[in-house]
């Protein structure tokens, strides 16, 4: 369905056309002078110069032509040729109701459905997630989840980091605590145990011990390494160990991630990429696109345009081993035989953007991808504490995941309970992890996905202001409104919607019409923040409706009932745009 700005513009560029202008010259903006009307065009201005005429005679000729069209309700020329457009009430209600019978409400499908691969999460194997897989989780998963509504085929693949030295690491810190294992028996020639030989919270000791000790003890660290080879070249005890290790490990990384509503089509990881590697190092030599360099091979991708170094993308190291790079190029071969996506979009830390630019660019010189094959890189900035630093916990630590969502759970917990004291327990723990996820996601959301951003605990989860919970808050109060008309005997399904009364009313509506633009723009861009914005537009407008009218209380039957098919359009809209951010609203709050 055509968007109202094209509606208007043709109409508009229909009216210069008849006045004898370029039909070009009549396309129409959101005004940014809403105080004075809701359209623009300034067609006239720029049409001035082409047809030697003061820009008001010609914006005069365009709005005679339009005085009397349906469509408006006034268009004026102003000095010094501009047009004013504000568009009936009658219209706006139309648009409405025509969008409302659209599967996605307005937003233009295309033709086909590319399929793009989404590469997220990024969460490392045998470390606990913190705060540093937030971001990539919570943009990932909103990414994935606009390219869906806009017509996209997309895989979410969580690409674990589960191959390299921190297994070795691993491996060799649990060697020590329990040398006793059959693992660690060469002689040992039994079957392993289906049973993992330690818990997560074992596991969450060992890696972090594991790694210190590698740093201040040369020989574990040796040991390490050469364990992590073992594993590579198919050892098969240690194999038998990873995948323990593994299993362990995404046990809990689904649990947490369920929590924050997140999940993934695809549990990948690094680990499996392994098996493409030596074909894919024979064909980049055989090709001649890889060469060596000090002992290593690499493949050069600087570029003559190049204002700042681009160092040449190594594929293995001087004693054959592999690198991030070779996993990273590999999973890329692997996704285009497996799937043949139109494109791939990694969200990762900014801080690795010279990486994939290096990524990328070996990607297309030795042929893995197509030349249309899109690479995206959404990068993230940092989430920082108040201090402007990354964020840590009150003793200086890295903060755990799972322990920022328990505190703010709790937190919303004490703030629902006290607002409803009536409600259950259950319930109060249940919609207070809601606002409590709303306030984490829409906090990162809310930025552009490059920027730093501070994790303002009070401010994210204050029910005023740009906020998730706000949102929430907005959503609640119109499910209330929504029961008590049904309680009284009213049928919100039936109820029509008829045209503006107020200001207000208008003004709702017309944000209304504006979801699709929303929800486009956020997909083009990758940014979910556009939808964060919309949202809050809307919520802004809906609660100065809402302070304005009398809704429950209007006595003409009629001007109620469109106020009500007002509330549920409304409602629709948010829980649309806060399904695509990745929350939901409760029922109460
Ligand atoms: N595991 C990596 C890290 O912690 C992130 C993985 C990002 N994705 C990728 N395809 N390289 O830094």
């Amino acid at each position: 369905m055509d968007k109202v700005l094209e509606i208007i513009s043709k109409e508009v560029g229909d009216a210069f056309e008849k006045a004898g202008y370029d039909r070009e010259l009549g396309r129409v903006t959101i005004s940014n002078r809403p105080d004075l009307c809701e359209y623009q065009c300034n067609g006239a201005m720029a049409g001035a110069k082409k047809y030697g005429k003061a820009p008001f005679m010609i914006a005069d000729d365009v709005a005679a032509n339009l005085a009397g069209n349906e469509m408006f309700e006034k268009v004026e020329s102003v000095k010094t040729g501009f047009l004013n457009i504000i568009v009936s009430g009658d219209f706006a209600r139309s648009y409405i109701v025509k969008m409302l019978h659209e599967k996605h409400m307005g937003v233009t499908m295309p033709g086909h459905e590319p399929t793009y691969i989404i590469d997220y999460g990024g969460p490392n194997v045998a470390k606990p997630l913190h705060v540093g897989h937030l971001r990539s989780a919570v943009i990932g998963e909103s990414i994935k989840r606009i390219l869906r509504y806009t017509g996209n085929k997309i895989i979410g693949d969580v690409h674990l980091g589960d191959w390299g030295l921190q297994m070795g690491l691993v491996i060799t810190g649990l060697k020590e605590r329990k040398p006793d294992l059959c693992y660690f028996d060469p002689d040992y020639k039994g079957a392993y145990p289906k049973e993992a030989p330690f818990t997560v919270s074992e596991l969450e000791e060992i890696y972090p011990a594991a790694s210190k000790k590698s740093k201040e003890d040369e020989e574990f660290k040796a040991a390490a390494m050469e364990a992590t080879k073992l594993l590579q070249d198919g050892y098969k005890p240690y194999r038998a160990l990873w995948h323990h290790i593994l299993n362990v490990s995404v046990e809990d990384l689904k649990k947490n991630y369920n929590k924050l509503g997140v999940s993934f089509d695809l549990w990948k990881g690094e680990s499996d990429a392994h098996v493409a590697i030596p074909d894919m190092v024979e064909y980049m030599k055989s090709k001649g696109y890889a060469h060596e360099s000090q002992g290593a091979l690499v493949v050069d991708v600087a570029e003559e345009t190049d204002t700042k170094e681009i160092p040449p993308c190594m594929i293995l190291k001087s004693d054959g081993a592999s690198l991030y790079n070779t996993t990273d190029l590999a999973t890329i071969r692997q996704r285009m035989d497996e799937v043949h996506p139109q494109g791939i979009i990694y969200v990762v830390d900014k801080r690795q953007e010279l990486y994939f630019t290096q990524v990328f660019r070996c990607a297309r010189k030795t042929k893995l991808v197509m030349p249309e094959t899109e690479l995206h890189f959404v990068g993230f900035g940092t989430m920082n504490g108040a201090d402007g630093k990354p964020f840590k916990t009150r003793e200086g630590g890295v903060m755990r995941l799972e322990n920022l969502i328990a505190e703010i759970d709790e937190k919303m917990f004490a703030r629902i309970k006290e607002g409803n004291p009536e409600i259950s327990d259950e319930e109060a723990k249940d919609t207070a992890h809601k606002v409590a996820v709303s306030a984490i996601k829409y906090g990162d959301l809310s930025n552009q996905p490059s920027k730093d951003y501070i994790f303002d605990i009070d401010k994210f989860t204050s029910f005023e202001g740009d906020t998730g919970p706000y949102i929430l808050y907005t959503m609640v109060r119109i499910k209330s409104i929504l029961k008590k008309f049904e309680e009284a005997g009213g049928n919100v399904k039936d109820a029509k919607l008829g045209n503006p009364d107020s200001d207000a009313m208008k003004s709702l509506m017309l944000l209304l019409t504006r979801f699709a633009d929303s929800v486009e723009s956020a997909a083009k861009d990758l940014s979910p923040n556009r939808i964060c914005a919309y949202i809050y537009d809307l919520s802004n407008a809906f609660n100065s409706f809402y302070h304005g009218t009398r809704i429950l209380a209007e006595t003409d039957e009629y001007k109620k009932e469109s106020y009500i098919a007002l509330l549920a359009i409304t409602l629709k809209i948010l829980e649309t745009g806060i399904d695509l951010l990745g929350f939901s609203a409760p029922e109460r709050m």
